[in-house]
């Protein structure tokens, strides 16, 4: 077998076997593929695309290229989340504590934050002493005592794919659905959950910016890891606007605590709540039916227990329990200033992605990935689309460190805002449900 020929067969549009997407990991994983076949492949494959066989013999292969989770030493049936990012996107700390104190074990890895998203580890690591960073032996003890540990992504999990993603990184080969969906469901089938929900963001703060990619990313995704052998389903979620009112990783986890205590902002109750349902339905703990699994996940949330569990994770992990009991406990910003609407009408629009960047000029995120964030910093939205504001009226509240951060940070949230004379309607939450 020789690389050329196989660069050669894709750049006519030809199906590769098997064999070569083995033999490409293969040597990608051990170095002995130069970077420049490398690169002349994927700009191939990123042009002639990949059928879902192909796709799921590349996801099995980079799955297989390092540590494979094995979780069946865990009681009950694991069921993973992933999301494909946005801007406030704390779901993971809401719906693993709901699913978890409804019998659903919940042994996850998530992912750091960059530019203008964030990521889960970050913002548990905000709770004074959480520690993300758990050995073997440690994760799985925590899910024995809790039924539910979040830990940073083993360094081990589908090295393939890490070399692959730099080279697409720095060759404009990230978008291409076959290579985002492999690339994606690698990780995810090497971190070893029987069962896998995934929530493709849709909107102008998302990787997929229309509905009709995001359905496209989430198909290829759903039919990878049917083949493999794990249930799969997918919601297409909306990230037109930001999800719910926090940005920024201490102010996020204190929205998930308001959520998990039976309040926070509507929006991002009801993403969590369908997101918690569909994996318990996944999960099968209830009859298939989803209302019943919502009625389920709504009760967690009532009657205290999805709290508790998360207060047990934080607790199980080194964090200060007492600020998951007493949020107003956690450290503060230095600079707290209320931003206010530069003029009278309706937000129209809003630009998701600049709202992460200037969480991110706040402090809240990292440019790359050597940055140091400052937990404490971020936004707190007031108004969203199809709300009215007064000039002089609140828009948000900034959290940062130094009067330079705070001017950066403003400036970009205020070119995110679009306020018009007529109103509209707030955009829809769930857009699609895909299944297998
Ligand atoms: N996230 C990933 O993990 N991989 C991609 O290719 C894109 C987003």
């Amino acid at each position: 077998m020789r690389i050329y020929d196989i660069i050669q067969s894709k750049k006519r549009g030809d199906a590769l076997s098997n064999e070569e997407i083995q033999y490409i990991v293969r040597g990608v994983t051990d170095g002995t593929l130069p970077d420049y076949q490398t690169t002349a492949l994927l700009m191939a494959i990123c042009l002639k695309g990949m059928n879902a066989e192909e796709t799921t013999a590349l996801t099995l292969a980079m799955a297989a290229s390092g540590d494979q989770m094995d979780l069946s030493a865990l009681p009950g049936v694991k069921v993973d989340k992933h999301s494909t990012g946005g801007v406030g996107d704390k779901t993971t700390l809401i719906v693993a504590p709901i699913v978890a104190a409804l019998g659903v074990t919940v042994a996850k890895m998530s992912g750091r934050g960059l530019g203008h998203t964030g990521g889960t580890v970050d913002k548990l690591e905000g709770i004074p002493g959480f520690r993300a960073a758990l050995g073997m032996d440690e994760f799985f003890a925590t899910v024995h005592k809790t039924g539910i540990c979040v830990a940073g992504q083993s360094m081990s999990l589908a090295p393939a794919d890490k070399k692959i993603y730099a080279l697409r990184d720095a060759t404009a080969t990230v978008d291409s659905i076959p290579l985002i969906a492999a690339s994606i469901m690698s990780k995810k089938l090497a971190a070893g959950a029987d069962r896998i929900l995934l929530d493709v963001k849709t909107g102008n703060g998302a990787f997929m910016k229309t509905t009709d990619e995001a359905r496209a990313l989430a198909g290829a995704m759903v039919a990878i890891g049917n083949m493999a052998g794990r249930r799969t389903s997918a919601l297409i979620t909306d990230m037109s606007a930001p999800l719910g009112t926090a940005i920024g990783n201490i102010l996020e986890v204190k929205e998930s605590i308001e959520v998990l205590s039976g309040g926070g902002s509507d929006d991002l109750r009801h993403v969590s709540i369908e997101l918690a349902a569909h994996m318990v339905q996944l999960a099968h703990i209830a009859d298939g039916d989803i209302d019943a699994c919502r009625a389920l996940a709504l009760e967690a949330i009532t009657n205290g227990q999805a709290l508790e569990k998360f207060a047990q994770m934080v607790a199980a992990q080194g964090g200060d329990r007492a600020c998951i009991d007493r949020p107003d406990r956690f450290p503060n910003a230095q600079i707290e200033h209320v931003i206010p609407s530069p003029q009278t009408g309706y937000i129209t629009a809003m630009d998701t992605e600049g709202i992460g960047i200037a969480a991110m000029l706040a402090g809240a995120g990292r440019e790359t990935a050597e940055d140091e964030i400052d937990y404490t910093a971020g936004l707190i939205l007031h108004a969203k689309i199809g709300d009215y504001i007064k000039k002089g009226q609140p828009l948000a509240t900034l959290h940062t460190a130094t009067e330079a951060k705070a001017t950066a940070a403003t400036e970009r949230l205020l070119a995110s805002y679009t306020i018009a004379d007529n109103p509209v309607p707030k955009p829809p939450l769930i857009h699609e449900y895909i299944t297998g």
